[in-house]
């Protein structure tokens, strides 16, 4: 998740349940105030009462993510040992009811998506002062780790990562959703060296082409049309797109100053000056097509299939990658381990904050939901559980 503050404009044009239930929620946020999601929960898959999802189900085992707002760990679901990645929010550093929304929409927008190349949700849950996720782990780490080890992939792995990604964006903009906040960081491989793309903080729902939007993202990743607080569409996306290519390709970035400051003044009067003599001719071709300045001339500005014919992806068969019969060009090596519990130590490694909790638990009433799959495996487990202890 990163910063963003923008103004409440929901469309309820409806294309399928997910999204209706998603505009639901987003319509009774913005015309009623945050406590109006609890109508809509109550009315559709809000099961925290029936469930009994908490943290006491989980086994805490190790930190593996950090991210602006959130801290991610390794679990285990105490009755079967099966392994969750579990993200933490800090109600306390939530500064304003949009950023309680967000991680209502972050929830709805996961809970809703299935895609071989999207983050999948278990359950989230809540305490008096923490909202928690229970996640797909996706124990190879994130992109933004591995360019930093290795400094730049193969061309056949970025190839291989950039298409999984064609694949979830074209997805999310089919389900009027833009995420707003590609990057490296947001990139994750699972363990049979597949990505998925996690965090949906920023990720706007019932997106309406053309509609004013707000400044949001990640400077280095970001469109200029964006920065500029212009009318922007679903190719904003893509143009992140073009400068995680061209880092995972360079292990650069193609901006000429590593002033932050100074970034977004050359994104917006300046063509980006990629260095074409470290990329092949389709890779230079592709990524000067998707950073184009002008959204309507940007590659993608007629769809997803307009990138996924670019010659760069000349060798992809998108259905065998779609299925995952293409064989990743990296497989992560190491298991993430299960190291002791580190319950009583949660406290100590979320970073403590001076902020008194605004946001009640009121605020995230309802906000708790279990897939039947961590249920039902759960149920079967403390069947045999309590056959057992009979027999003990
Ligand atoms: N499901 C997951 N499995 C493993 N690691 C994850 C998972 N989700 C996120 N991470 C790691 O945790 C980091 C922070 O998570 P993220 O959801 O991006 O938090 P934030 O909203 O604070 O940016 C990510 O950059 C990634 O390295
Ligand atoms: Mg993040």
């Amino acid at each position: 998740m990163g910063n963003c503050c923008e103004p409440a404009q929901i469309n309820m044009r409806k294309r399928t349940e997910a999204s209706q239930n998603m505009s639901g929620i987003m319509e009774m946020l913005d015309k009623d105030g945050l406590k109006s999601v609890h109508y809509l929960s109550q009315n559709t898959m809000d099961t925290s009462e029936s469930t009994q999802e908490n943290l006491s189900k989980y086994e805490i085992h190790q930190l593996i993510g950090r991210g602006s707002y959130a801290k991610v760990f390794l679990v285990s679901r105490c009755l079967t040992g099966e392994k969750y990645a579990m993200k933490v929010l800090k109600k306390c550093e939530m500064e304003c009811k949009r950023d309680v929304k967000r991680v209502f929409i972050e929830k709805d927008i996961i809970q809703h998506l299935d895609h071989p190349f999207i983050v999948k949700l278990y359950s989230t849950f809540q305490t008096k002062d923490k909202a928690y996720f229970i996640l797909d782990l996706l124990s190879g780490g994130d992109i933004y780790s591995h360019i930093m080890k290795e400094k730049h992939f193969t061309e056949e792995r970025a190839r291989f990562y950039a298409a999984e990604m064609v694949l979830a964006l074209g997805h999310l903009h089919d389900n009027e959703i833009v995420y707003r906040d590609l990057k490296p960081q947001n990139i994750v491989i699972d363990s049979e060296g597949h990505v998925k793309l996690t965090d949906f903080g920023l990720s706007k729902t019932n997106f309406q082409q053309d509609q004013k939007n707000t400044i949001c993202g990640t400077m280095k990743y970001i469109a200029p049309e964006t920065i500029s607080g212009e009318k922007y569409t679903y190719t904003i996306d893509w143009w992140s797109l073009g400068i995680i290519l061209y880092r995972m390709l360079t292990g650069k970035l193609p901006h000429p100053t590593s002033i932050n400051k100074r970034i977004p003044y050359y994104i917006i009067n300046y063509n980006l000056p990629f260095k074409s003599e470290l990329l092949s001719k389709p890779a230079y071709d592709l990524i000067t097509k998707l950073c184009v300045r002008k959204p309507e001339h940007r590659l993608g500005a007629g769809g997803v299939n307009e990138i996924k014919a670019h010659p760069f992806f000349k060798e992809i068969d998108w259905e065998k990658l779609y299925n995952k019969e293409i064989e990743p060009p990296y497989i992560p090596r190491e298991e993430l381990h299960l190291q002791d519990n580190i319950k009583g130590g949660i406290e100590d490694t979320v970073v403590k904050s001076k902020k008194k909790g605004a946001f009640s638990e009121e605020y995230f009433k309802n906000f708790s939901f279990a897939s039947p799959e961590v249920m039902d495996s759960s149920a079967t487990m403390y069947e045999e559980f309590e056959e057992k202890k009979d027999s003990w």
